[in-house]
């Protein structure tokens, strides 16, 4: 039997799923060889929400972010998530820019494009696909995961064999809220193998606590990997750590064999990475949650959640809003909570309980009845479908919703030269899908911008003394708060600007 393989996920949806995407180029580069050397069987290091995040937050061209890793961790084949016609956004785009895109990551080193739909409509998947096997890339066809009545075992199947007839390369099970159970588990990669000589890889997360039982059932059935990630990047909202994976295969006919030696040492590094990223890690997407079982909420959906409810001023109807989201689902086809999908189901969510339910359909929740998004899975409630009709005077899509939309990358090169901007394909699809980030990343940033103050937040002393630290945080241009005798030195631990150093403190008088 061959040992199972682990795909690598700590710089992709490890640090998405608990550390709000914020893990930086900078941050990763380091240890990128490390990775490339363990073997994995893929390092999933770019889509999803990264490309969002590079140019919102990190001041990244996630291009260059793409070529830098690629230069770093060479050997393993590097993998991304791509939303389908969505791209990484949350509409959809028309098939040139979905096509430019998909060429783009391809010359910039991408090996293999997991393409998912957010409905399972397998007709948006098509255009993604059938570029990537133009690039001569590995295209890998994801079936969302979801409960309900509609997604029986035969209708997952089902949509695996459209993968298959589409010639995708690998498929896999993605269970993005972490609700596969380890017997579904099983059945499904036994019913996909049992049909198809095809690879089968599961990803799933450990937000309820099931992800590390389904993986060994989903092994046991014949699954050919799964994804994992590198505590403090992993678990919880995440996916399963690679060492606690490895260690409940021991005796396993498919045991696998990562370096335990090499596996400590990344994770030494990536907690000094937590350590700056601490602002955007929540102790709460760290448990086993098991109400995630029935809100069926992604990881990363929540925690934005909160914060929308905070700027509706509803947090005390938070529990009310949860009850709401599986009505909603239903009236919306019993569509699957994944981006985009989780956020327009969240947001109507919220909408009826603030006005009352239907009150006020947002403009998202009738694309979605209305079929603009692809076919629901199941069957659009009457009611909502009737008031998506009057409020937008439009009637149901019944074609493949891209057929619609009209070419735009001639446009998008004019409208990038109008700007000043080098009317290249990357930037082209970055601009479509963000043009206000794009257009702030290009611009020239202010030359005499003086460097930010230096702050220490707080400094206490590397020794094992802890009767004598000091940790009182200490505003700018105060006195530095340490305690050592002038001329004498001492190894400190400082945060300063939000980033950890380690230094060796010296007061000279
Ligand atoms: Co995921």
């Amino acid at each position: 039997m061959k040992p199972i393989v682990f795909n690598n996920t700590v710089l992709r949806d490890g640090h998405q799923s608990l550390a709000a995407t914020r893990m930086t180029t900078a941050q990763m580069l380091p240890v990128a060889p490390t990775l490339d050397g363990l073997g994995f069987g893929a390092l999933e290091t770019w889509g999803g929400a990264t490309i969002d995040s590079c140019l919102r937050y990190l001041n990244e061209n996630p291009f260059d972010r793409l070529d830098a890793l690629k230069a770093a961790a060479p050997r393993t084949p590097h993998s991304m998530l791509l939303r389908g016609q969505n791209i990484v956004q949350y509409t959809s785009f028309p098939d040139d820019v979905v096509e430019a895109f998909v060429r783009c990551s391809a010359k910039h080193g991408m090996d293999i494009f997991r393409v998912f739909d957010a409905l399972n409509d397998s007709r948006n998947l098509l255009t993604a696909v059938r570029t990537v096997k133009a690039a001569g890339k590995h295209a890998q066809g994801a079936i969302c995961y979801t409960t309900s009545p509609v997604h029986t075992p035969d209708n997952l199947t089902a949509l695996a064999d459209e993968l298959v007839a589409m010639e995708c390369d690998s498929i896999c099970i993605k269970d993005m809220a972490g609700l596969l159970s380890p017997r579904i588990a099983y059945d499904l990669v036994k019913a996909i193998k049992s049909r198809h000589n095809i690879p089968v890889v599961v990803h799933s997360h450990e937000t309820a606590g099931l992800a590390l039982a389904s993986y060994m059932a989903a092994i046991d059935a014949g699954a050919d990997s799964v994804d994992t990630s590198i505590t403090p990047f992993a678990n919880g909202t995440g996916q399963p750590d690679t060492v606690r994976m490895q260690a409940a295969l021991a005796g396993h006919p498919r045991a696998c064999l990562y370096s335990p030696r090499v596996l400590f040492e990344l994770r030494q590094y990536f907690e000094g990475v937590a350590g700056e990223l601490a602002k955007f890690m929540s102790p709460a997407n760290d448990r086993v949650d098991s109400d995630a079982l029935c809100y069926q909420v992604p990881g990363g959906m929540l925690s934005n959640f909160r914060t929308q409810l905070v700027e509706m001023k509803m947090t005390d109807r938070f529990n009310e809003v949860m009850a709401e989201i599986p009505v909603v689902r239903e009236a919306l086809g019993w569509i699957p909570l994944v981006t985009p999908t989780s956020q327009i189901v969240g947001t109507q969510a919220m909408l009826n309980v603030k006005f009352g339910r239907w009150k006020n359909l947002a403009q998202a929740s009738i694309d979605i009845a209305l079929g603009k998004y692809g076919r629901p899975p199941g069957v659009v409630s009457p009611e909502v479908l009737a008031l998506a009709r009057k409020q937008s005077g439009q009637d149901t899509v019944t074609c493949r919703p891209a057929d619609l939309l009209a070419p735009r990358m001639p446009k998008l090169r004019e409208e990038l030269t109008a700007k000043g901007l080098a009317p290249t394909d990357e930037n082209a699809v970055l601009f479509a899908m963000f043009p206000r980030e794009t257009e702030a990343f290009y611009k020239p940033k202010p030359a005499a911008a003086a460097p930010a103050p230096v702050t220490v937040t707080s400094a206490a002393p590397a020794s094992a003394k802890p009767a004598a630290a000091v940790s009182a945080p200490a505003a700018a241009g105060s006195k530095p708060p340490f305690a050592v005798p002038a001329g004498k030195t001492a190894r400190y631990s400082l945060t300063v600007n939000e980033r950890r150093y380690d230094a060796t403190v010296e007061i000279l008088n």
